[in-house]
């Protein structure tokens, strides 16, 4: 296949949060103009810090949740939420990596049972195959067969997320959703799933959408990167692009966090982090503006627009200048 296997166009979505019984509720504005285009068999990463909309997205893509404005095409044609054959077909190409995985078992179910259910939405193995697929699985991921009869609550925490890695790669997916999926693994069990993902990536050609806060582990398994801050694009391009020459000043002070990252251009940059504990702004300026070094007056009360910037898209008034 040429094109891209996934494309999202300006996809945006709120919630009501509930502010008590005779307050209004508070529109929360979860995710705002989100727009990138996946590859097959390459991984975007999204990263952010908490409450970026990084999950929101995710759920989007998987169609847990369904978008206020914005389109998602796959493989060219546009995926309507609403029409049930669409739906059936995410089900079958998508598998989402919830965050938190080890809680979203089963606790009823043995293994097996888990690991059964996406293979019935997948023509391409044979009834015949499910116990030898599923043994493979588990291998792959760490486990022993036998073990396919054992309960949730019979495994360790990390043993569990394991489980949900499992269930998501068992059937051979074309794109997976990963949320946090490392978050309660030690070290080395996170360089297992992580060589686990590259390795389906180059047999199967399977594409990846990981969501982390690692920004190690994102420079070493991402072709791409989205920035996001305040449910909104920062900035979004290639990995080497973003790293090596980052565009946008959240993402410089992202960046300049992490020891051990590429980030000679970044020291001036330190700077930032002394004010990351600011909050969020919530008007109609830029999202970053209360912490932003470099913010004038319009940023105030002007939302930026995605402005192509080097090789990279980067949502700020001043992109290219500063
Ligand atoms: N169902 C919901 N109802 C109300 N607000 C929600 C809902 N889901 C998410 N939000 C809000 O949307 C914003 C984005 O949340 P989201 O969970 O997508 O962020 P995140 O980047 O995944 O954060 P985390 O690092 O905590 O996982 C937050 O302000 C959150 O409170
Ligand atoms: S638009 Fe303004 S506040 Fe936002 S990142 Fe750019 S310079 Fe900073
Ligand atoms: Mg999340």
């Amino acid at each position: 296949m040429s094109g891209p296997i996934l494309v999202t166009s300006g996809l945006s979505k709120s919630f009501q949060s509930s502010r008590g019984l005779f307050k209004k509720p508070l529109t929360v504005q979860a995710i705002n103009n989100i727009s990138f285009t996946l590859g097959q068999a390459e991984t975007l990463s999204v990263v952010g810090e908490t409450g970026s909309g990084r999950t929101t997205l995710a759920h989007i893509l998987a169609g847990i949740n369904y978008p206020d404005q914005g389109m998602l095409l796959y493989k060219g044609k546009p995926v309507s939420y609403l029409q049930k054959k669409d739906e059936e077909l995410l089900h079958k190409k998508l598998r989402l990596i919830f965050q938190n995985p080890g809680r979203t078992l089963n606790p009823k179910a043995p293994v097996y049972k888990t690991l059964i259910e996406p293979l019935h939405n997948n023509p391409d193995v044979p009834q015949h195959e499910y116990r030898k697929r599923i043994n493979q699985i588990l291998e792959k991921v760490g486990l022993r067969p036998e073990q396919s009869h054992w309960l949730p609550h019979m495994f360790s925490g990390g043993q569990r997320q394991r489980i949900a890695i499992a269930r998501a790669l068992v059937s051979s997916p074309e794109i997976i959703i990963a949320d946090e999926p490392l978050s309660a693994l030690d070290v080395s069990v996170q360089a297992q799933i992580i060589n686990l993902m590259l390795d389906l990536q180059q047999k199967e050609g399977v594409s990846y959408v990981f969501i982390s806060h690692n920004l190690g582990v994102v420079q070493h398994i991402s072709d791409k990167v989205l920035v996001m801050f305040g449910g909104q694009l920062m900035e979004y391009g290639h990995i080497d692009d973003v790293f090596n020459r980052p565009g946008h000043p959240y993402t410089r002070a992202l960046l300049a966090s992490v020891p051990g990252l590429k980030r000679n251009a970044l020291k001036q940059w330190r700077q930032t982090q002394k004010i990351l504990t600011k909050s969020i702004d919530t008007h109609l300026g830029c999202p970053y503006v209360s912490r932003c070094p470099v913010a004038t007056e319009q940023c105030h009360h002007e939302n930026p627009e995605h402005t192509p910037v080097d090789q990279q898209i980067v949502s700020c008034h001043h992109a290219g200048n500063i």
